[in-house]
Formats: C-alpha cells, sequence, structure tokens
C-alpha cells in the first residue's frame, strides 16, 4: 500500500511561515477551571472551551508553531490550509499515518484548493504523535468521534 508519493518537493517554502505565532489572539484561552465539557458538547465553531490532556497540550504548542500558520489556532483553519474539524479529517477516513506523510513528505492538493502542503522538516517523531493527540482530542471534543481508539497517539 502507500506508494512512493512524493519525495521532498517544495521543501523549504513553510519553514518560514513556521514562527508566525506572536500574533494577538494567539494563545488567549483560560484554562476553564471547572473543566470545561470535555467530549461531547460537538458544535463545530465553538472549538475553545475544552480539556486537553498534557499530551495533547505539548502537541498544540508544536502545532502551533508549526501547523497552525495554514491550519489555523485550535486547527480551525485558514485561507491557507484547511481547518481539521471537519468529516473528511475523521481518524477513519485519515488515520495517524496520514499526519505523519504530511509532515515529512507534504500533502499535493487534492481535497481542497489551498494548493500544496509543504513538508514540514525539523520535527521529531514523537512530536509528530504528540501532534496528532491534539489534533485528535480537539476532533474529539468537536464531536468528530467518541472512540477512545481513535486517541491512540496520546
Ligand atoms: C504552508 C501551509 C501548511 C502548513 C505549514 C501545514 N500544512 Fe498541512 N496542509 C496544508 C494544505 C493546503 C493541505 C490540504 C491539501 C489538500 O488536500 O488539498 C494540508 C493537508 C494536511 C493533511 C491532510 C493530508 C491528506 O492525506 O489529505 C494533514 C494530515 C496535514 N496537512 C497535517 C499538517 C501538520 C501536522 C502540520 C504541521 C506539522 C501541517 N499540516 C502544516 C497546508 C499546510
Amino acid at each position: 500500500m502507500a506508494s512512493g508519493g512524493l519525495t521532498g518537493l517544495l521543501a523549504c517554502a513553510a519553514a518560514a511561515a513556521v514562527l508566525a505565532l506572536a500574533a494577538p489572539g494567539c494563545g488567549q484561552e483560560e484554562a476553564s477551571p471547572g473543566g470545561g465539557a470535555g467530549a461531547g458538547g460537538g458544535e463545530p465553531g465553538a472549538a475553545r472551551a475544552y480539556d486537553l490532556s498534557e499530551r495533547a497540550r505539548a502537541g498544540e504548542a508544536l502545532f502551533g508553531a508549526n501547523c497552525a500558520a495554514c491550519h489555523g489556532p485550535g486547527a480551525a483553519g485558514t485561507d491557507q490550509g484547511p481547518t481539521f474539524i471537519a468529516g473528511v479529517y475523521h481518524p477513519g477516513h485519515h488515520a495517524d499515518f496520514a499526519f505523519v506523510r504530511a509532515v515529512s513528505s507534504g500533502v499535493p492538493r487534492h481535497h481542497w484548493s489551498f494548493g500544496d502542503m509543504p513538508p514540514v522538516p525539523g520535527l521529531a517523531e514523537d512530536e509528530v504523535q504528540q501532534i496528532i493527540c491534539y489534533v485528535r482530542e480537539v476532533q474529539r471534543a468537536n464531536g468528530l468521534f467518541s472512540e477512545e481508539a481513535y486517541l491512540g497517539a496520546c
């Protein structure tokens, strides 16, 4: 399965975008003291008050530094890349390996018209897993799934 795929085209373009995290509005959320609703709630768009595991929080920081420039704070998407809070990125459709491969090899434009995703260099294997954990917990908090089995990266 998984026939090779693109070999590091476009390797450097994205690296520049990577440090774009200084903006106001990023990291403003408060750690909801009562412990926000966690899984369930499922209102797409209201993706804010959810609990993240410690590992997902580490992933959130890595996501912020490496992915959010295109995939948005909270994985909510930007005009440069898609949100992951979408059925098409349900773990049953895009398994964890799709994330590993996206990071290492990039993604040719195919689902949307944002363009290609260049590879994201410089992340250790476990850092990518932390990012996946973050994305999965955000997806679950937004009602994309409820099965523990999909939290394998966490
Ligand atoms: C320069 C912008 C950019 C950056 C930075 C970026 N992405 Fe992407 N990513 C995209 C675009 C655009 C797509 C959509 C491609 C399509 O399907 O048309 C995408 C798609 C994906 C997909 C779907 C892959 C598939 O098989 O369809 C995954 C997973 C992904 N990105 C993960 C990540 C992760 C994790 C990071 C950070 C480590 C990241 N991306 C950083 C632009 C970016």
